[in-house]
């Protein structure tokens, strides 16, 4: 039977995005559904929103960004459910597919209570999903949700930027701090390891300034130079972001950002002997979330997008089209909402944390099973750097 389906974007745009739905629009067609594509979020949704019919050949999957457009909407705090609702039945679309991260997810199992919904995950943060139960091993075939679609191009951006800048940092002797995003969560300043980051700072472990000017000096005198990647949500110990802005978004989300520069502003306090011009920062803001999807992003992206449309013709809703890691590879699995989505007492989604085992904390790294995780993503890992070999004699 013919349907009628939605679908939106929300949250921060990602490589990816076109890519799922790409892959939602051509399955749409294949079954002969009408796809209905609601613009900017949520927001699209409600009253004075706007919305497009969406085919193929208007959406190219190789283009970042999000052809439908993006908002942060919070439809639950706002008390507009009941008005979303109304809208997509007056339009009479039978199901949507909202894309997007904790926040979209965490609006749309609260429609999905009223409405025939299925989702698709994207955030470049990858906090969407679940690790794999504690222990020694890490099995990472059961990680719920491998990656969030978005994930690997950004990373696979902040690798090359890391490997890039240390050009300049060998070059004028400089401490290049680097900030990636990724507010709660450490899956994308860890991926700095692809390129040979020195040190690795993540949200999950509170930063102490005394100790890492100690770790920096002694590695500052060895190397003559380090490239330092620092997560936007470094926190204190007692658990406060070290630099927010005040405003917030319509999640309550103080925005993150400019902690390189505070922190690079520390390690100069601390280390007086250093030349004040060694310390520099950089903040890779959008530079990490722009440009075309990785091919693995797009083409497991397409294919989750697929595997959303699939669901609803299989009458499989409130399900999540996830990406999930197999002997076979990477392959797109629907699960249902919660098998996805851990809650808090309060019924809040908490998000996913950098898998502990994946760091190693002595050294602000990566470990091995971290590189085992990266793996699948972007192959075998760089060699670690070593500096040129020239033999310098003193006049
Ligand atoms: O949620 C994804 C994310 O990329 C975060 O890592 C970052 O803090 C945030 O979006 C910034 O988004 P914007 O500047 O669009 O509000």
């Amino acid at each position: 039977m013919s349907k009628r389906i939605g679908v939106l974007t929300g949250g921060g745009d990602t490589s990816a995005l076109n890519a799922t739905l790409k892959g939602i629009a051509l399955r749409a067609e294949e079954l002969g559904y009408e796809l209905i594509g609601f613009m900017q979020g949520w927001a699209g949704v409600l009253t004075g929103g706007s919305y497009c019919r969406l085919s193929p050949d208007l959406i190219d999957a190789d283009r970042g960004g999000t052809v439908l457009q993006s908002s942060r909407t919070n439809l639950r705090s706002s008390n507009k459910l009941g008005e979303a609702v109304e809208n997509l039945k007056k339009l009479k679309i039978d199901a949507l597919i909202p894309i997007g991260g904790d926040d979209t997810l965490s609006v749309g199992s609260a429609l999905s209570e009223h409405f025939t919904t299925t989702f698709v995950t994207k955030t470049i943060d990858n906090d969407v999903g679940i690790n794999c139960p504690e222990g020694s091993t890490v099995d990472y075939t059961q990680i719920v949700n491998y990656f969030c679609p978005g994930f690997p191009s950004a990373a696979n951006l902040v690798a090359k930027y890391i490997r890039d800048v240390r050009t300049t940092a060998y070059s004028h002797n400089r401490i290049i701090f680097v900030e990636a995003m990724g507010r709660y969560a450490g899956w994308l300043t860890l991926s700095s390891a692809y390129g040979n980051a020195d040190l690795i700072l993540i949200p999950e472990i509170p930063y102490d300034p005394d100790k890492m000017a100690e770790i920096i000096e002694a590695k500052y005198i060895d190397q003559g130079h380090l490239v330092v990647a620092v997560s936007e949500g470094i926190s204190n110990a007692d658990g406060n972001l070290i630099t927010e802005s005040a405003e917030l978004d319509s999640f309550g989300h103080a925005r993150p950002g400019g902690c390189s520069e505070v922190i690079a502003e520390h390690m100069k306090a601390r280390l007086p002997n250093l030349s004040s011009s060694a310390f520099r920062h950089q903040i890779l803001a959008y530079m990490q979330r722009c440009g075309s999807p990785t091919p693995i992003d797009r083409d497991t992206a397409i294919k989750a997008g697929k595997l959303a449309v699939s669901a609803i013709k299989n009458g499989q809703v409130n399900h999540v089209a996830t990406i999930m890691r197999t002997d076979e590879g990477i392959i797109p699995k629907l699960l249902s909402l919660e098998e996805v989505l851990k809650r808090g007492e309060d019924g809040h989604v908490i998000r996913r944390s950098l898998d502990a085992r994946f760091y190693d904390t002595e050294n602000f790294s990566i470990s091995p099973a971290g590189v085992g995780y990266f793996r699948a993503i972007f192959g075998d890992p760089p060699k670690t750097y070593t500096s040129p070999s020239l033999k310098i004699l003193t006049i």
